[in-house]
């Protein structure tokens, strides 16, 4: 399907274009002052100074050749010069009925799309996934979800973190402990460890350079290393699997940095080929620097001075691995901003090397941090980095209290649903806001029944699902809109007739906080409706049956964008 928009354009445009005027300036949007009308051209705005002409005079020419048809009710030039357009209710009634029958609900489907890989989540074995794993977790989560309700493809890797200095440590303290009789291993041990071992390297040199020394062993394929190191990986995935589960996160590939030393040698060799490789202290770097740089961007170190490949290696490494595996349109990185400069560098390097097409998009969609509501980092009470199931943990706790008066649930159901909420709230919560400011994480706010929440957004569905409840449900499956009754049931169809433009914008601008604000203000849009409306003693047959088409037509708009956002709905609330 069209959107509204694009349906009013065409037929703005043949306007201008029947009046002489360039067709851009046919481009029909939805009105900023939805009060005054529904859709507006400013395009005689723009065009005034081409033909020199007053925009009132472009303007009456281009809505004087508007005929009469199926769309529109009204065409009326306001001053200076935009062209105000209103649709006619039955138009929007029937639009709205057929976006309901859509099977894509409205959402034009891109065609012959390229692929895009989400490179999100991006968790560290042999460490707890913290707060800073979910920002990446849940916006990336919801970027693949908007781009394949455009009918594009998307591919979620989740890039672990498993062939770093981290590992390195962690298998230089096991030495320590337990020489060659290493116990099984479990995910609490390595949680343990890693901390211990990192602050460890601190203060022993030694210690750092012998961990460092076995990151290299280890990437050589020293089968000293080996056996451990795939028994760490295998635990720490189920671990990370089983939070990502609770959080509704899902990849199609587990791909980790280790993944790609297959690829080092072939890097390698076309490195080396490009005369890329330049030697500085015994490593082998790439230089990156820009003129137009205004920061300095040092070289990409691709071969450390000890033979270990670094972060940049493995990440540039994969970007030959993606192009071989895949064929790619763009690559987006959902990654903290405090990696712009690493990307930067692997991105030229990348580019230098020619390991990708020029058209193939590389993008590193830089999130802010996890804040608390002192705009610092959010930490535990006593100062610690706080672990995710611990976080999922308090919020679910919370969202339990406030439901302890619900008799309506045995208490499994309850904690499901508490657990629902919790991340319902935590989500919208950061996804309301575009990702690159920082996130500040309150609980109180994000838990709020009123105003752009998760819990609002649920507590609207739930209310929906008790009306439906209460009706036959042959009276529901045939019911459909019969006619515009009040000012905000026609406000409330323009909304539902405008998703479509919403999830496209928050496609084409990679901002899922579109989506959140679009969901909030349906959900208003309905809240309105509901308070003035007697939906279900509503004694005139026809009105009540358009009533219900609206509440059900309501509610799968209101579960396809929380779909979308990654957010499951309850029931009952
Ligand atoms: N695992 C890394 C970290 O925790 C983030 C990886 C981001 N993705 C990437 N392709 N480098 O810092």
């Amino acid at each position: 399907m069209k959107l509204l928009t694009e349906l009013l354009t065409d037929i703005m445009t043949e306007a201008f274009v029947q009046c002489g005027y360039d067709r851009k300036y046919g481009q029909v949007v939805i009105s900023d002052r939805l009060d005054l009308c529904q859709f507006q051209c400013n395009g005689a705005l723009s065009g005034a100074k081409q033909y020199k002409k007053s925009p009132m005079l472009i303007a009456s020419d281009a809505a004087g050749k508007i005929k009469e048809n199926e769309m529109i009710h009204k065409v009326e030039v306001a001053p200076p010069g935009f062209i105000n357009i209103t649709l006619k209710d039955e138009y929007l009634l029937n639009f709205v009925e057929s976006i309901n029958h859509d099977p894509f609900m409205g959402i034009p489907q891109a065609e012959q799309a390229e692929t895009i890989l989400l490179d999100y989540g991006n968790p560290n074995v042999a460490k707890p996934l913290h707060v800073g794993h979910l920002r990446s977790a849940i916006i990336g989560e919801a970027l693949k979800r908007i781009i394949r309700a455009t009918g594009r493809t998307a591919i979620g890797d989740v890039h672990l973190g498993d062939w770093g200095l981290p590992i390195g440590l962690v298998l230089a303290e096991l030495e320590d402990r337990y020489g060659k009789n290493i116990p099984p291993l479990t995910s609490q041990l390595l949680n343990e460890i890693y901390p211990f071992a990192s602050a460890k390297s601190k203060r022993d040199k030694a210690f750092l350079k012998r961990a460092r020394s076995i990151t290299a062993r280890l990437q050589k394929g020293d089968p000293a290393y080996a056996g451990t190191w795939r028994r760490m990986v295998d635990i720490s995935v189920e671990d990370i699997k089983r939070t990502f589960d609770r959080l509704g996160v899902s990849f199609d590939y587990w791909y980790g940095e280790s993944n790609s030393s297959a690829y080092l040698p072939a890097l390698l060799e076309i490195l080396n080929e490009k005369q890329l490789l330049t030697d500085s202290e015994g490593a082998k770097v790439v230089e990156v620097a820009e003129a137009t740089d205004e920061a300095p961007v040092p070289p990409t170190i691709v071969v450390k001075s000890n033979g270990s490949e670094g972060y940049a290696t493995t990440d540039i490494a994969t970007i030959y691995q993606r192009q071989k595996n895949f064929t790619l349109g763009e690559i987006w990185y959902v990654v903290d901003f405090r990696q712009h400069l690493h990307f930067t560098q692997v991105f030229r390097t990348a580019r230098k090397a020619e390991l990708i097409p020029k058209t193939t998009k590389l993008e590193h969609l830089c999130f802010g941090t996890v804040n608390g509501k002192d705009g610092k980092p959010f930490k535990t009470r006593d100062g610690g980095v706080m672990q995710l199931s611990d976080l999922l943990d308090t919020v679910t706790a919370c969202a339990l209290e406030r439901m302890k008066d619900v008799d309506m649930m045995d208490e499994v159901t309850k904690y499901e649903s508490a657990e629902k909420i919790a991340i319902a709230a935590i989500k919208f919560g950061d996804l309301i806001n575009h990702y690159s400011k920082d996130c500040i994480f309150d609980i109180d706010k994000f838990m709020a029944s009123e105003g752009k929440t998760g819990v609002y957004l649920l507590y609207t569905v739930a209310r929906i699902n008790s009306i439906l409840r209460k009706v036959d449900e042959a009276d529901l499956n045939s019911c459909s809109l019969q006619g515009i009754y009040s000012d905000t049931e026609r406000e409330l169809l323009l909304k539902l007739a405008l998703c479509g433009n919403a999830f496209i914008g928050a496609y084409e601008e990679k901002s899922p906080n579109i989506l959140c604000e679009n969901a909030y203000q349906l959900a208003a849009a309905f809240s309105k409706f509901y308070h003035e409306t007697h939906i279900l003693h509503e004694p005139d047959g026809m009105k009540r049956e358009s009533y219900l088409a609206l509440c059900v037509i309501t509610k799968e708009q209101l579960l396809k964008h929380l779909n979308t956002l990654g957010i499951e709905p309850v029931e009952v609330m």
